[in-house]
C-alpha cells in the first residue's frame, strides 16, 4: 500500500518564519549527512523519513557530498521521494549544497561558477527533482571572488533550479558581505546554516547578531554534537553508535568522547531529568530558546530519535537559574 502520512501531522509541529522571508520552517528539520548512505539500511531510512513527515517535519537537508559515498544520500532521498513523497512535493522544503570536494580535478570543489552549476545539475538528477527549495554554498572559499559564488547562487534562482539561497559556515564578516552582494543581485539570502550546540557556541560571538539585524534565518547543525549531547555515551560507546561505527568523513570518534566531556554530559543529563526531558530534548530546546534560530537540523539513525526530538517542543523555555547552571557546567 502506498504511504499515507498522518493526517494530524501539522498539529504536532511548530513553525517559525525564516528571517523576513515568506517561508516558515519546522522547529526541527531532518538532515541526511549520515545514516542515508549506501552502507545504511534502506527500509530504516524510509521509516525515518515517514516518522519525520508524520510529525510535521517538512524540511529535509541534503548536500552533494552526503553519503557515503558522496552523492549516495541524494540517491537514497530520490528513491524515497519517488516511492512515497511525489504527491507531497509542494509540502516539502528540500535543500542541497555544494562547496566541499565532490569530483577530481580543479572544478569539483569550493565556490567557482563552473563547480556550482555542474554540482546543482548533478544533485537534481540524483534526487529526481526539478528544483531544490534552498541551494547553499556549503563553506566560504578563500580564493574565488565572493561575487562569482553569490552570482552563481543568484543564477540558480533565475534559472528556476532553486527557489531560495543559503550560505553555511560563513563567519560574521563574510556573512555580512555575502548578504550585501546577494541583496544587490536581487536574490536575498534566506538562511545561514552554522554549527551550534551547548558544546560549540561560536555563533554567539557576532553571527547571530548579524543574522538578527539583517533578518536572515538561521538553521543549526550538530546541535546534539553528533550524539554526544544525548544519553547514549554515558556508559561507554555502543557498537551501533556514530562513534562505535568508526565512520570517517567528519564523524565524531573516540577522541571526542573523553572522560571530561562525559562528566559534563552526565551533569547536563541530571539537569534534563529535572526538566523532565531527555538530554537530547534539552539540547535541542536550548538552541531553540533563541528566537533568531529558525530550526534545528536533527541527524537520526533510528525513527525513535525523531520522536524523541519532537518531544523537545513541549518545553523550550529556560529559567535564569537553569541557564546559569548550564553555563556553569559547560565552563567547568
Ligand atoms: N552545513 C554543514 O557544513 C553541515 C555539517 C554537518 C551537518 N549538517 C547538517 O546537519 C544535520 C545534522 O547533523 P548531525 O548528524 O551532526 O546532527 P546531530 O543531531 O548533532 O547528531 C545526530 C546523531 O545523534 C544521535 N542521536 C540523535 N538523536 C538521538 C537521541 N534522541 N538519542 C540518542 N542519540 C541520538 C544519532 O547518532 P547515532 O548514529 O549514534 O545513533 C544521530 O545520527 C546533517 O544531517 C546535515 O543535514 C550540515
Amino acid at each position: 500500500m502506498s504511504y499515507q502520512p498522518d493526517k494530524n501531522r501539522y498539529q504536532k509541529m511548530q513553525y517559525r518564519r525564516c528571517g523576513n522571508s515568506g517561508i516558515k520552517l519546522p522547529l526541527i528539520s531532518l538532515g541526511l549527512w549520515h545514516n542515508f548512505g549506501e552502507i545504511d539500511n534502506y527500509e530504516n531510512c524510509r521509516e525515518i523519513f515517514h516518522t519525520a513527515f508524520d510529525n510535521g517535519i517538512t524540511h529535509f537537508d541534503l548536500a552533494n557530498n552526503y553519503g557515503p559515498p558522496p552523492g549516495a544520500a541524494e540517491i537514497t532521498f530520490g528513491k524515497i521521494f519517488k516511492e512515497d513523497f511525489k504527491p507531497f512535493r509542494d509540502e516539502l522544503i528540500i535543500s542541497s549544497k555544494a562547496g566541499w570536494g565532490m569530483w577530481d580535478g580543479p572544478y569539483g570543489d569550493w565556490g567557482s561558477k563552473k563547480y556550482l552549476v555542474a554540482s546543482l545539475d548533478q544533485s537534481l538528477k540524483r534526487m529526481g527533482l526539478e528544483y531544490v527549495d534552498i541551494f547553499y554554498h556549503h563553506r566560504p572559499d578563500p580564493e574565488t571572488p565572493l561575487e562569482e559564488t553569490m552570482g552563481t547562487l543568484d543564477l540558480s534562482v533565475s534559472q528556476g533550479k532553486a527557489l531560495y539561497i543559503g550560505i553555511s559556515s560563513y563567519n560574521p564578516s563574510e556573512t555580512e558581505r555575502a548578504i550585501k552582494v546577494l541583496k544587490e543581485l536581487g536574490t536575498p539570502c534566506l538562511i545561514h546554516q552554522p554549527k551550534y550546540s551547548m558544546l560549540d557556541r561560536w555563533v554567539e560571538v557576532g553571527l547571530l547578531d548579524v543574522l538578527g539585524k539583517e533578518k536572515v534565518g538561521c538553521i543549526t547543525f550538530s546541535s546534539l554534537a553528533q550524539g554526544i549531547l544525548t544519553n547514549k555515551y554515558l556508559n561507554g560507546i555502543p557498537e551501533d553508535s556514530r562513534v562505535g561505527r568508526h565512520l570517517s568523513n567528519g564523524a565524531i570518534d573516540e577522541t571526542q568522547v573523553t572522560p571530561k566531556v562525559i562528566e559534563k554530559v552526565k551533569k547536563l543529563n541530571e539537569l534534563a531529568i529535572k526538566r523532565t526531558q531527555s538530554l537530547a530534548q534539552m539540547a535541542i530546546a536550548w538552541v531553540l530558546k533563541d528566537e533568531r534560530i529558525t530550526s534545528v537540523i536533527l541527524g537520526a539513525s533510528k525513527p525513535k530519535q525523531v520522536t524523541d526530538a519532537i518531544g523537545a517542543l513541549q518545553n523550550f523555555a529556560f529559567s535564569k537559574e537553569e541557564l546559569s547552571s548550564i553555563d556553569g557546567i559547560l565552563k567547568e
